[in-house]
């Protein structure tokens, strides 16, 4: 499906956040309202990524970090799970055609040990071509949870350490043993679908990140939305502890 462009809203450049981090929540509960299946729904949320993928860049967003499968997401009937994963398949499958073109760096952030080996090998490849390219990068969670990633990262230390290598802790270096290692932390955190919690998502990262709750349902979410959480991100004052 090809969709309109939206024309970028021109907001200050010291308004438009470096990384923006995006739980894609309200799927399920789009398609009920429609009388579909839920896997609509999620049909529907893929497209919804994709156009705001595209806005984020067109507007000079640097990083872009959505929640698209969570650790705790295997428990939903094997069919839902079959789709989302099917989903992700054919987005990696088109992003690989278009990331050099697009100027788009992607990657993925979570277990990627419980995939099938024809994702993994897709994986690998858009690893590949991001080494080659420069522009946005996008994150996509899949099979993620931050207390994984977390305990994944106390695991990678650990092991430097017992082979004499790692030095001493800083939350810095700790950092670079996460999946987001070398990159600024997200600036504005967005959740759609109306509840109000992380639901393990980027614990560690999300320390200062600045939040933003809408009840639009994620296939509702569109670039004009995306605008008014720049505009109220762009209004807050981070104090980051200070005064
Ligand atoms: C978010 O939408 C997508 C995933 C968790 C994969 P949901 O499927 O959670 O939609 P709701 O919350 O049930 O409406
Ligand atoms: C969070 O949504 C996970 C993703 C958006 C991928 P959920 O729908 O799984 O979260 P809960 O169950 O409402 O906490
Ligand atoms: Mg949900």
């Amino acid at each position: 499906m090809t969709f309109k462009r939206a024309r970028p809203v021109r907001h200050e450049p010291g308004d438009i956040p470096r990384h923006i981090a995006i739980i894609m929540d309200g799927n399920g509960r789009w398609a009920k309202k429609r009388g579909l299946p839920r896997t609509a729904g999620h049909a529907a949320g893929a497209e919804t990524f994709r156009r705001i993928a595209t806005y984020c860049k067109d507007i000079g967003v640097e990083y872009l970090t959505v929640y698209a499968f969570s650790t705790e997401n295997w428990k939903r009937p094997a069919d839902e799970v079959n789709l989302i994963l099917d989903l992700l398949d054919k987005y990696l499958r088109e992003a690989i055609e278009k990331m050099e073109r697009d100027d788009v760096r992607l990657r993925i952030f979570g277990d990627t040990s419980a995939l099938s080996d024809r994702m993994r090998a897709l994986i690998g490849n858009t690893d590949e071509i991001s080494r080659r390219t420069g522009g946005m990068q996008v994150n996509v969670c899949v099979n993620y949870g931050g207390r994984a990633e977390i305990m994944r990262a106390a695991a990678l230390y650990a092991a430097e350490r017992a082979e004499g290598g790692g030095e001493e802790l800083t939350e810095e270096r700790f950092s670079g043993y996460m999946f987001s290692s070398g990159m600024p932390d997200p600036d504005l955190l967005i959740r759609t679908g109306g509840e109000k919690r992380l639901s393990n998502f980027l614990l560690w990262q999300a320390a200062y990140s600045e939040m933003y709750f809408t009840d639009d349902l994620w296939p509702d979410f569109n670039e004009r939305a995306l605008d008014r959480a720049i505009a109220d991100y762009a209004g807050r004052s981070r104090r980051y502890g200070g005064v």
